[in-house]
């Protein structure tokens, strides 16, 4: 039998405890964000350069990648701003501006909320990171473009212009309104805030339920303004609380109240937050499933861009309240970015087409990219890193 002295069984039981102890923050981020680093630059390097990533191929795990029309268009180039911000490195300024130069001409695209994600992401954190004066003229008229679908009877900012609806107004718009809050800011035009005002107001008052869960898509009348139904597309179900869905809300709340400092909407994105962190099928590891009454739960896939839009909407939320609830915010916060740091979500070097995450739905009810990366995954990932960076 092999007989240890006191010293070496105190060194074992030591280092049994430092490999339970969790690696802390600041390490784990920096290591996180020089990990996106790499891998964003091999995935320009395989990425035509014509073309902006979309997600890996369900069935075949090939790259799918996407012309500037998709509505994701602008978060690979947002991400390379954001790695650029975080590094200095005008490698990354060089691929964040040509990848952006892809998605200039959706500023004249009247067919579409999405310019906020496609325009604002892209151009709007080249102007805000590097400086870069020449791209207000393409944001202010991508502004003008969006503002083409803001009808003043409704109040609201119309989503698609595809289906059987009259005017469908799906939670998901309100990601657009910071980039019209920026055009306010940058124009004077009072149009802008107003309209960003009135959406939200109207969102408020008809896309939530009393539990502050949010319905996925709203229907209204142009000629009365007045609500003709209420559904979902990529939920489960029309009474369910579809995890993006919830956390674009949540997320445009918090927005909305850095932008106007108007309190109803800090109520409302607290509101939703207590909804979320507080729901019976929350996940543990803060990770939600891709739909909070998915019934197949706990075997239901989950949603990683969820996840990663909520923490860091979460970040900025901290900053809002008290300490306390500061401290409940950051702590699901952080909770959410080691799971998602973790190798159950976080691809190894070189794999997963240089995409950062695994594991998010695009939209089950299709069977359209289901348990794939996902360009807004990754994108408020990095986000989500970056914002807890700046508070360590
Ligand atoms: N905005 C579309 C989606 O979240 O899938």
């Amino acid at each position: 039998m092999i007989r240890f002295s006191p010293i070496v069984i105190s060194l074992l039981v030591l280092f049994n405890g430092c490999t339970d102890r969790q690696q802390p923050l600041s390490e784990l981020i920096d290591e996180q964000l020089s990990f996106a680093v790499e891998q964003y630059k091999g995935m320009h390097a395989i990425v035509p350069a014509d073309r902006l990533p979309r997600s890996t191929h369900m069935e075949t795990g090939e790259l799918v990648t996407s012309d500037s029309r998709w509505w994701c268009s602008g978060f690979f180039p947002g991400s390379l701003w954001y790695l650029y911000e975080y590094t200095g490195d005008e490698m990354l300024k060089e691929m964040a501006m040509a990848r952006t130069a892809l998605v200039e001409e959706e500023q004249y695209n009247t067919g579409t909320h999405d310019l906020g994600f496609m325009l604002n992401n892209a151009f709007g954190n080249g102007v805000r990171i590097a400086g870069i004066e020449a791209y207000k003229p393409v944001m202010i008229n991508g502004a003008y473009s969006l503002m083409t679908r803001y009808n003043e009877t409704v109040g609201c900012i119309k989503s698609w212009d595809h289906g059987n609806w009259t005017f469908p107004v799906i939670i998901d718009n309100m990601m657009n309104l910071e980039y019209l809050m920026w055009a306010f800011r940058e124009t004077g035009d009072t149009a802008f805030y107003d309209a960003c005002v009135s959406h939200s107001d109207n969102t408020m008052e008809n896309h939530f339920r009393d539990d502050y869960s949010s319905y996925h898509l709203v229907d209204y009348d142009t000629i009365t303004g007045e609500v003709l139904g209420r559904q979902t597309v990529q939920g489960y179900a029309d009474e369910s609380a579809w995890a993006r869905g919830q956390s674009w809300g949540f997320y445009g709340y918090v927005t909305m109240f850095r932008e106007s400092g108007d309190n109803k909407y800090l109520d409302q994105a607290v509101n939703i937050a207590d909804f979320l962190l507080s729901h019976p099928n929350m996940p543990e590891d803060g990770v939600p499933y891709w739909d909070f009454n998915a019934p197949e739960i706990p075997d239901a896939p989950r949603d990683a861009s969820a996840g990663a839009i909520l923490a860091s909407g979460l970040i900025e939320l901290s900053g809002f309240v008290a300490d306390e609830d500061a401290e409940t915010y950051l702590a699901f916060a952080e909770k959410i970015v080691r799971t998602l740091s973790s190798p159950k979500y976080r691809a190894e070097a070189g794999s997963n087409n240089y995409f950062i995450l695994e594991h998010s739905v695009g939209h089950l009810p299709k069977n359209s990219e289901v348990d794939v990366p996902l360009t807004y995954a990754d994108y408020y990932f990095i986000e989500a890193l970056l914002r807890l960076n700046a508070l360590n």
